[in-house]
C-alpha cells in the first residue's frame, strides 16, 4: 500500500486481504461507544463492521464508501445479522450528496489517505454532515508509528489545523489500529499501529 492510497489501492485490498478489514469493529471504537450519540455516519466505511456494530446498539447508521465491492459486502452483512443500517456507494470527497446531518460522524482509516489538498476537501464535507455541536471520531495512523508501510502518518498539529476553523478538537488519544492478524509480514508496531483517536466537536 502506497502512502497516499488510490481507487485502485482500495480496490486490489478488497481483491485480497485489506489488512484492516478485521471482521469485528476497531477495539479503539468499541471503546469509546458510550460517547456515540444520536445518528451516525461511517465515512469511508469499508465492509462496514464499525456501521454494524453502532447500529446493533440502536443508533440509525448511515455507511458511506466510493468502492461498491466492500458495500456490498455490508449490506451482504447487514441482511445475515438481521441489522438495519443503511450503506452507500460515496465519494467522500462529495459528501454535500449526502441529504442528512447526523449527530456523530465515525472515520476509521479515511482521513489519513488523503493527500493535503483532498484534507480540506473532505473536512469542508464533513462540516456539511455533521449537525452543529455534533461529533467526529476520527481514528488515524500517528507519527509515532515507525517505518512507511502503511499510510501517512498524522500528528496531532496535523489534526489540530485540518479542523482548526468550525471545530473545536476535545482530545486526540494514542490508540493502537487493530490489522489482520494473518499478515505479519506488514511489520506494524507489536499490537498494532500506533494511532490517533481524534474526538472533534462542530461548532
Ligand atoms: C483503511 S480503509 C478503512 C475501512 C473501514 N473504515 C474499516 O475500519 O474497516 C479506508 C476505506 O475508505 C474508502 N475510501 C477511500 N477513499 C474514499 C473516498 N474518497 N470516499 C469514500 N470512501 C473512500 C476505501 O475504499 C476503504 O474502504
Amino acid at each position: 500500500m502506497t502512502n497516499i492510497p488510490n481507487r485502485e489501492t482500495f480496490e486490489n485490498a478488497y481483491s485480497g486481504k485489506a489488512p484492516w478489514d478485521i471482521g469485528k469493529p476497531q477495539p479503539a471504537l468499541v471503546a469509546i461507544a458510550d460517547k456515540v450519540t444520536g445518528s451516525v455516519l461511517d465515512s469511508g466505511c469499508g465492509t462496514g463492521e464499525n456501521a454494524l456494530f453502532f447500529a446493533e446498539r440502536g443508533h440509525k447508521v448511515t455507511g458511506v464508501d466510493y468502492l461498491r465491492e466492500p458495500i456490498e459486502r455490508a449490506k451482504q452483512k447487514a441482511v445475515e445479522r438481521g441489522v438495519q443500517a443503511t450503506f452507500l456507494v460515496i465519494d467522500a470527497l462529495q459528501l454535500d450528496s449526502v441529504p442528512e446531518q447526523f449527530d456523530t460522524v465515525i472515520d476509521s482509516g479515511l482521513f489519513h489517505g488523503f493527500p493535503d489538498e483532498d484534507r480540506k476537501r473532505y473536512v469542508a464535507g464533513l462540516a456539511g454532515v455533521t449537525k452543529p455541536g455534533g461529533r467526529v471520531f476520527l481514528a488515524c495512523f500517528s507519527n509515532e508509528e515507525p517505518g512507511e508501510v502503511g499510510p501517512r502518518r498524522i500528528s496531532r498539529m496535523d489534526l489540530r489545523t485540518a479542523f482548526a476553523d468550525g471545530w473545536t478538537v476535545e482530545s486526540i488519544e494514542p490508540i493502537r489500529f487493530e490489522v489482520r492478524a494473518d499478515m505479519p509480514e506488514l511489520g506494524f508496531s507489536p499490537g498494532g499501529p500506533k494511532a490517533w483517536l481524534a474526538t472533534i466537536r462542530r461548532l
